[in-house]
């Protein structure tokens, strides 16, 4: 079986450098072709690339983070370092931008700002976008309404199968995570169950969102494949059907070539 995650933080300190190597290799021995590594500011996002560059399995994302947005002392001068940061090779996406409300250490007018300022961003540059929207389905649904040129991944979908539905209808692939093997998992075993198969990607969200059964252990892409099982089982399809079709579409969806 080959997976694709469309999404991941292996920059994050929950891997030690001298664990890295190991944890990859064993991931990719697994069966996972392609990995998203995803950058939350400058700085992370300057370590994506560096990874990218050493495993021709890894992409990089790069992008401001919501609650990064807060951190950030000239704005204009950030944009411009993300600019020339998109245009580097191995960059496939903008991320991970979006929209959290479930703490509020960053006024929500500046996560706005940020979201909106860098969807623009990719819909100049044309390069998919990676969105994180926690407790805020709302008001990332209308800012990515008004960039009708944006397209993208909604990373680690935690909304309602109606709001799905319309994502997907403005460009959108849904990327279902970990929380789906949960025991009190309903909305997103209701997503994972009904969207159309061909706007699905599946996703770890390492090192964080391990599915069950190795809930509450550190993640790593060698994991999706409980992740794989479970959307398979619920759509009554081998898991290669599951695994083959949304490594596709991610394969599309990020304009990368085998
Ligand atoms: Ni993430």
């Amino acid at each position: 079986m080959r997976i694709f995650d469309a999404h991941a933080h292996y920059n994050d300190a929950a891997f030690p450098p001298e664990e890295l190597d190991s944890v990859l290799k064993n991931a990719f021995s697994s069966g996972v072709t392609h990995i998203i590594n995803a950058g939350t500011d400058i700085e992370t996002s300057k370590e994506s690339i560096a990874l990218a560059g050493e495993y021709a399995e890894i992409y990089a994302a790069v992008g401001i983070y919501p609650h990064e947005c807060i951190k950030i002392a000239d704005k204009n001068a950030t944009l411009d370092e993300l600019r020339s940061l998109l245009k580097h090779d191995k960059v496939v996406s903008l991320g991970e931008i979006g929209l959290d409300y479930h703490y509020d250490d960053t006024p929500k007018e500046m996560q706005k700002e940020f979201f909106d300022a860098q969807l623009s961003i990719a819909e100049e540059l044309g390069i998919p976008v990676e969105i994180h929207d926690r407790e805020a389905h709302g008001d990332t649904l209308d800012i990515l309404k008004a960039h009708k040129n944006a397209r993208g991944l909604m990373h680690s979908y935690s909304g309602s199968y109606e709001t799905a539905k319309e994502l997907i209808g403005i460009g959108f692939i849904i990327s279902i995570s970990g929380p789906v093997t949960f025991k009190n998992a309903r909305q997103s075993v209701e997503v994972a169950e009904r969207i159309p198969l061909e706007f699905m990607a599946v996703e770890t969200d390492s090192p964080y969102l391990s599915p069950v059964p190795k809930r509450g252990t550190r993640n790593d892409s060698s994991n999706l494949v409980y992740t794989v099982g479970k959307i398979a089982e619920l759509r009554n399809v081998a898991p290669e059907v599951i695994a083959e079709t949304t490594r596709k579409n991610a394969l599309t969806l990020f304009g990368i070539k085998e």
